[in-house]
């Protein structure tokens, strides 16, 4: 049994919560799920993109409290153009206790029943694929626990929609490694896109090395810009394509 470190959890002054490991905080300080549909949905064109869709799949970096994925699951259960099925896969290195997510998920009263929903699968800190099911089987839930660097080569999958949410690259850079940003690459196809919030130059360049186009958009609150692309066709990073042949 590979047993992981839980996240260690602090709030902070303005009601936010914070990783003690980090240094940093789970999601903006000017509002939570409204950050969430802003640049994790809106950033992939979300709902538009998964109406009239069979299947549609969502991977994210860092699950965290599952803020991000309560707010998408919301977004696609009052949806009456979503008909198909979700496909939710996530990664997550230090997954909260479950009194902790109860804490936190009371912060979120907009979220109605869909946090205590989670919880009641929440499982425990233990390394590997836990599968979960929700709204009779049409949302899947697939948690990897443990590093995005090992996780992700395990997966095999094909986005149409990535969140990157892991904390900020200089104090959290493994999420963004160029190794995780081939992987992106690997598990997504053109037409697929990505959102997050960081702008960093870092983050900019491995993406569009590992073959996405990525432009900055209008960010939220008091950020003033995030970031949005998608996979290029054909990848950037390809071999030389002969002109002549
Ligand atoms: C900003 S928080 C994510 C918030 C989350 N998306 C939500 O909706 O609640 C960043 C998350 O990335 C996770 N993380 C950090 N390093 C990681 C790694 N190497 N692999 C996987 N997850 C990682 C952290 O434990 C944390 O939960």
């Amino acid at each position: 049994m590979n047993a992981l470190q839980p996240a260690r959890l602090l709030i902070t002054a303005d009601g936010v919560p914070r990783s003690a490991t980090h240094g940093d905080v789970y999601h903006s300080a000017d509002g939570g799920p409204e950050q969430a549909a802003h640049v994790f949905l809106g950033g992939n064109d979300l709902p538009g993109r998964w109406q009239g869709r069979e299947r549609f799949v969502v991977l994210e970096i860092g699950f965290g409290l599952g803020l991000n994925f309560l707010t998408t699951w919301r977004a696609w259960r009052s949806d009456t153009q979503a008909r198909g099925r979700l496909h939710y896969i996530a990664v997550e290195k230090h997954p909260p206790a479950e009194a902790d997510l109860a804490a936190i998920h009371a912060r979120w009263p907009v979220l109605g029943a869909l946090p205590a929903a989670l919880r009641a699968q929440w499982p425990p800190p233990v390394g590997g694929v836990h599968q979960l099911q929700f709204d009779g089987g049409a949302l899947a839930l697939t948690l990897l626990l443990g590093d995005a660097r090992e996780c992700l080569p395990r997966i095999d999958a094909v986005a149409d929609a990535i969140y990157l949410d892991g904390f900020a690259p200089d104090r959290n850079p493994e999420p963004w490694s160029p190794d995780v940003c081939a992987q992106l690459a690997r598990l997504t196809r053109p037409g697929s896109t990505l959102a997050t919030w960081s702008v960093a130059g870092a983050v900019r360049r491995r993406l569009a090395a590992a073959g996405f186009i990525v432009e900055k958009r209008r960010g939220f609150g008091h950020k003033r810009e995030m970031l949005r692309g998608w996979r290029a066709s054909p990848p950037l990073n390809g071999p030389p394509v002969d002109a002549g042949a």
